[in-house]
C-alpha cells in the first residue's frame, strides 16, 4: 500500500476505469485515497470506493499523483494547474514537454499501457521527463504493476514506438486471427470450425510461448520440415517480418507527429 492520494482524470474510461478498479482491488491506496473524474459525474466506480468528481482542478488539488487518462483531443480543455504534483500521462502522441508546459507539473511521466489493463495483463513502458525522485519512480512502477507488468524506458521516443507495438494490445493478434479464419473459410472449411481453429492458434496454443523461447520454437519447427515448416517458410519468404516493421513504423510516425487536435 502507498500513502499518496491518486487522482485519475478520465478515471471512468476504458483505460482509466480499469486502472481505478485494479488500484481498488489490489488495495494500492487506502480507502478514500482514489479520486476519479469525468464530465458527467456518474459511474458505478463511485459506489465501489472511488471518489468521483467533475471538477478536474479539485481532483488535482486533492491528489499527490495525477493520471491523465482522457483522449489526446480532450487534453487542451482540461485547464489544470498541477504545480508541485506528479502527472502521469497515458495519452498517445502527446509530448512530455507539452504536458509539462500545460499543467505546470513538477514531474511528468509518460506511460503507455494497453487494453489488457482490463484483465491485468498489460505491459506498460513508462518514461520520466527530467530528473525524477526514486520514490516517484517506485510509485509509478507499483501503480502499473496493478494492471500487469511495467518497465521504465530511458528515451521518450521509445514510448512513441511502443505505442504502435505493445500499446496496440490485442490488435495484431486480432488481425492474425481474422486472416486465419477468413482464409480457412475461403478454402472451404465450415465457418464455425474455421473460427474455432483460428482462435485456438492465437488465444490458446500461443500460451505455450509463456514458457518457450519463440525463436527456438520456430527453428525447431522449420528443422522438422513438415507441414508447419512449409507454412512458416511461405510467411518468411513473403517478407512477413519486413511487413511488421513497416506497420510499427507507420504507427510510431503517427505517435511522433502527435495526436492533439
Ligand atoms: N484504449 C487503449 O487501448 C489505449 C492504449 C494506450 C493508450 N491509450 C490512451 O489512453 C487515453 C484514454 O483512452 P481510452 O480508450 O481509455 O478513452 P475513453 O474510454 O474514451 O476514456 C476517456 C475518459 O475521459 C473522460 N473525459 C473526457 N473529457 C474529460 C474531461 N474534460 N474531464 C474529465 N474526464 C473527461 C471520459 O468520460 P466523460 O465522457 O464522461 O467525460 C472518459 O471516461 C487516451 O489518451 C489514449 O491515447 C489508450
Amino acid at each position: 500500500m502507498i500513502n499518496e492520494t491518486v487522482g485519475i482524470i478520465g478515471g471512468t474510461g476504458w483505460l482509466g476505469g480499469a486502472i481505478a478498479k485494479a488500484v481498488l482491488a489490489k488495495g494500492l491506496v487506502p480507502t478514500g485515497n482514489l479520486i476519479i473524474s469525468n464530465r458527467s459525474g456518474s459511474h458505478p466506480l463511485a459506489q465501489q470506493g472511488a471518489c468521483l468528481v467533475t471538477d478536474n482542478q479539485d481532483l488535482v488539488d486533492r491528489s499527490d499523483v495525477v493520471i491523465i487518462a482522457v483522449r489526446p483531443e480532450h487534453f487542451a480543455s482540461l485547464n489544470i494547474n498541477a504545480a508541485g504534483k506528479t502527472v502521469i500521462s497515458l495519452m498517445a502522441g502527446m509530448t512530455a514537454q507539452t504536458i509539462a508546459a500545460q499543467t505546470q507539473a513538477s514531474a511528468v511521466v509518460r506511460a503507455m499501457p494497453n487494453a489488457a489493463v482490463e484483465i491485468g495483463e498489460s505491459f506498460t513502458p513508462w518514461y520520466c521527463f527530467a530528473q525524477t525522485a526514486a520514490t516517484t519512480k517506485s510509485l509509478v512502477q507499483r501503480l502499473f504493476e496493478c494492471v500487469g507488468t511495467a518497465a521504465e524506458v530511458q528515451q521518450e521516443d521509445y514510448i512513441d514506438y511502443l505505442s504502435a507495438l505493445s500499446g496496440t494490445g490485442p490488435a495484431f493478434p486480432a488481425l492474425l486471427m481474422t486472416a486465419l479464419a477468413n482464409q480457412a473459410m475461403a478454402a472451404g472449411i465450415p465457418p464455425d470450425i474455421a473460427q474455432l481453429a483460428a482462435k485456438n492458434v492465437v488465444v490458446n496454443s500461443s500460451q505455450l510461448l509463456a514458457s518457450h523461447d519463440a525463436q527456438q520454437m520456430i527453428d525447431a519447427l522449420v528443422a522438422y520440415r513438415g507441414v508447419t515448416a512449409a507454412a512458416l517458410q511461405t510467411m518468411i519468404q513473403g517478407h512477413f517480418e519486413e511487413q511488421i516493421g513497416r506497420a510499427l513504423q507507420s504507427g510510431a510516425a503517427v505517435a511522433r507527429k502527435g495526436l492533439q487536435a
